[in-house]
Formats: C-alpha cells, sequence, structure tokens
C-alpha cells in the first residue's frame, strides 16, 4: 500500500510554521482515565516516533495529560522536534483518573506553562492553549495571563479551548487568539457558529473528539455506503468529512496504536465528492 503523507489533506500557517492539517492528539498515551503511564509504553513511543515519517507535524497534548506523562514521552520520542509545532495546554488539574477541574488562577497558569517549557525542553512553546475558562475567575484575569505569557516570550502563540464566539471576542481584546479547541465532528456540532467564526477570521480550529460518528457508521447508514465506495473504514471517512469542512480545520485524533495512527492519516489522501460531503453532513446535522 503506497502511504499516504499527513499533508495530503493541505497546510495552515501558524507564525513560522506550517503545518500540515491532519494533526495528532496525544492524550491516549496515557494510563487508564487519562492518568499515570500507558500500559503499553513502547507501543506509544514507536506510535510517537512513525509521527513524523507519515508527515504529521502538529501534535497536542497538556500538563494535565497523566498529568505529566503525555508531554514526557513526546520530549523521549521526538525531541528536538525537527520541524514539528508541539501545541500544549494548562487550566484544568488532575486529583486521579477521569477527575479533571478547572483552575484559571493568573499565577498558576503561569507557572504550568514554564514547566511545560521545561518538561518539553524548549526555549519557547509555539502554542498554548487556555484548557478550560475557569467560571470562578473573572475571565479578563485568565485572558491577561496569557497575555503576560505572550510578553515574556514563554509561548509564541495563545489558543482557547471549549469557548464560545462571545469568549472569543472577549480573549481578543487581550491578546491574539490563534487557535480555538472545541468538541467537533460528524454528528456532534454544537460548535459550527465558533467554527465559521474561526473561518472567517483566520484562526485555527481544532476539532477534539474527531473521529466519532456515532450510529451513523452503522451498517446500512449514509455513512456506511460512503465509505465502502471508498473501500474505507467509518472513521476514516468521518474525518475526511471534518477535513473538508473547513480550510481552518486542524483535527488531532488521538491513539495509542501505530496501525490506528497509519488508519487515520490515510484519511487525509480521501477526496470526498461535494455530492457525498453534503449527504454526511445533512445526516449528521440530524
Ligand atoms: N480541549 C479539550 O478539552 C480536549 C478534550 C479531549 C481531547 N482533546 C484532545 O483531542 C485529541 C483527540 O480527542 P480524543 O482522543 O478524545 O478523540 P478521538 O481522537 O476522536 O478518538 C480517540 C479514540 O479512538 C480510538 N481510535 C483512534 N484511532 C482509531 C482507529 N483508526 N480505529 C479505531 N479506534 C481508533 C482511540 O483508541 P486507541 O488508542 O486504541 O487507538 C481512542 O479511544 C486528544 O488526544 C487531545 O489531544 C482535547
Amino acid at each position: 500500500m503506497s502511504e499516504v503523507n499527513a499533508a495530503a489533506s493541505g497546510t495552515f500557517s501558524l507564525g513560522d510554521h506550517t503545518i500540515n492539517r491532519l494533526g495528532y492528539g496525544a492524550m491516549r498515551i496515557t494510563g487508564r482515565g487519562i492518568w499515570g503511564p500507558p500500559s503499553d509504553r513502547d507501543g506509544a513511543l514507536e506510535t510517537l516516533k512513525r509521527l513524523p515519517e507519515l508527515g504529521v507535524n502538529f501534535i497536542d497534548t497538556a500538563d494535565s495529560y497523566g498529568p505529566d506523562v503525555s508531554e514526557e514521552l513526546i520530549r523521549e520520542a521526538l525531541y528536538p522536534y525537527e520541524g514539528m509545532l508541539v501545541a500544549t495546554k494548562a487550566g484544568l488539574t488532575r486529583a486521579g483518573p477521569d477527575r479533571w477541574a478547572p483552575n484559571g488562577m493568573p499565577d498558576y497558569l503561569i507557572e504550568q506553562a514554564q514547566r511545560s517549557l521545561k518538561k518539553l525542553g524548549v526555549e519557547q512553546i509555539a502554542l498554548w492553549q487556555l484548557h478550560r475558562i475557569d467560571p470562578r475567575v473573572p475571565r479578563e484575569e485568565q485572558f491577561g495571563a496569557v497575555k503576560a505569557l505572550l510578553d515574556q516570550g514563554i509561548i509564541a502563540h495563545a489558543g482557547l479551548s471549549q469557548v464560545s464566539v462571545e469568549d472569543i471576542e472577549a480573549a481578543r481584546k487581550v491578546f491574539p487568539v490563534a487557535t480555538v479547541q472545541n468538541k467537533y465532528n460528524l454528528v456532534v456540532r454544537e460548535s459550527e457558529d465558533v467554527l465559521d467564526y474561526c473561518e472567517k477570521e483566520g484562526i485555527g480550529f481544532i476539532p477534539w473528539f474527531p473521529l466519532a460518528a456515532g450510529d451513523l457508521a452503522k451498517p446500512g447508514s449514509v455513512l456506511d455506503g460512503i465509505a465502502q465506495k471508498h473501500g474505507a473504514a467509518p472513521s476514516q471517512i468521518a474525518l475526511a468529512w471534518v477535513l473538508k469542512r473547513s480550510p481552518v480545520m486542524l483535527p488531532i485524533p488521538g491513539t495509542s496504536k501505530v496501525a490506528h495512527l497509519e488508519e487515520n492519516v490515510a484519511a487525509a489522501g480521501i477526496a470526498l465528492s461535494d455530492e457525498d460531503f453534503a449527504a454526511l453532513d445533512a445526516a449528521g446535522r440530524k
């Protein structure tokens, strides 16, 4: 089988970086409940090392994945990240498996970004994202911390996660918003307005959980029919649909397995017809 490169889905510019639009989410290279080390450490390292070979040059992680485990494994496998952009986040704390709580105190955010800098072993974090706006802290104070990180050169670009258009506009009064990371896939479409706003403003939109297709993946469905036509898995068609939806779309499917990574990257080479795109769009909105 000839290998598809992640660049087949086109590129997106972020400052000096040219991102191949199919990226990788590094949340799954941790233990159960996104807690502790992965059960197959060698498999996780092998998956990470396969990324540059497949042309994937955009990785998404967070201080809270493990915690620390994901950032540390990325460094072990890929430092000095030749030609790659490693994006991280902070703003969610961990007390155990599957437990996540926001902390948007400005001093905490700044300290966590400095810790990520050390863990990743870089002089500057290329893209740092506020993982959640903490409802207990005035959002302007959290945005002020992001601006301080940019002003101090600790981070080069800043993004937001799980936000509304109104949040983005409020943040842009304080710092330039480079990316927005919201839950989005063929069947989870609550962020359509945020995506349209990002496209209009040239902001990168990073859909998380991008592979999901829910009941649409069932045998006999529209998705199933289109997948069969392409000789592809329904998850690959769901990803191809997400990629075609917008030129600012930067999906980061996550996996701990080389075979799944290869399958996901191959989706970058699937060209959906406008007709199939529209049929999937309509089915996904239902
Ligand atoms: N901003 C936020 O709040 C937020 C929240 C959640 C996630 N994220 C980011 O988004 C990334 C992606 O999100 P996600 O991991 O929740 O969703 P996802 O990438 O849509 O799905 C990942 C799941 O699908 C499985 N998988 C991956 N490729 C597969 C394939 N080809 N065939 C079968 N199963 C496959 C993975 O298991 P295997 O390991 O077995 O492949 C894993 O269980 C994360 O890594 C993280 O960076 C951000």
